[in-house]
């Protein structure tokens, strides 16, 4: 069954381009994922389809009114649906949260704008994501973000199911280098443990290399490798 993915957004036009490129497309021509995008703005009732207002209490900017979301969420929202809401106040996005989205079977993301979302839209949602201590200008990148990381892993997705078991944080490393041709770039070679086809020792060399790697870049991840 097809993963579904409902992507609440005042800037749908923002993400037309990343559905219809790579692994994104693909996944979705095999079938394996569903992926629809909605505009608040098709539920405003007024005239000029309005979906921000001043915040109450005054103050600078404007506020994404609820009703326009919920309508929205409304019209695609299914009894299995997991809503997050994304937002720079959320939990940080980590890959272990992408593989626990990828086996969920519908996905729905509110995607804020302006100075803020109304507070009673968070009401909606089962949990709030945040992709980095930073603030973007909207929601829509940030789900996807999200919606990239997690559509890799659904089963049969990728060619190769493998190479998302070796990608970095999948076992708690960085992952560890790698090489294609030619064997000699401007002077730089590839390390000739690569060329021996001896798959042991290669194995082991990997690991070292992501034990190194893991241990200059992030440390932090060692403290939780090494409780394992
Ligand atoms: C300009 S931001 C609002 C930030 C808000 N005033 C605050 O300080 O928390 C507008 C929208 O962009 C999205 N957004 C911005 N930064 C984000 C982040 N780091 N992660 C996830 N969503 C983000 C959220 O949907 C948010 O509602």
């Amino acid at each position: 069954m097809a993963l579904k993915i409902d992507i609440i957004t005042l800037f749908p036009e923002m993400l037309t381009g990343f559905l219809c490129e790579s692994i994104l497309k693909k996944a979705q021509e095999k079938g394996k994922v569903e992926i629809r995008l909605v505009s608040p703005r098709d539920f405003a009732k007024d005239k000029h389809k309005t979906c921000d207002d001043k915040p109450f209490g005054g103050g600078s900017g404007m506020v994404m009114k609820p009703e326009p979301v919920f309508r929205a969420l409304e019209k695609v929202e299914t009894p299995e649906a997991h809503v997050i809401l994304m937002s720079p106040q959320g939990e940080k996005f980590v890959q272990k949260k992408a593989r626990h989205l990828a086996q969920k079977t519908h996905l729905i993301f509110i995607c804020g704008h302006y100075e803020g979302i109304d507070e009673r839209i968070s009401h909606l949602a089962d949990e709030e994501i945040s992709i980095g201590d930073y603030v973007l200008t909207n929601g829509a990148l940030a789900a996807a973000v999200v919606v990239d990381a997690v559509v890799r892993l659904v089963p049969d997705v990728l060619g190769n199911p493998d190479s998302a078991l070796k990608d970095s944080f999948s076992n708690g490393l960085l992952e560890y280098p790698q090489y294609t041709r030619p064997r000699v770039f401007r002077e730089e070679g590839v390390p000739e443990i690569l060329l021996t086809g001896d798959h042991q020792k290669i194995e082991k060399w990997r690991h070292q290399q992501s034990l190194e790697k893991t241990k200059k870049r992030r440390p932090d991840l060692l403290l939780s490798y090494k409780n394992t």
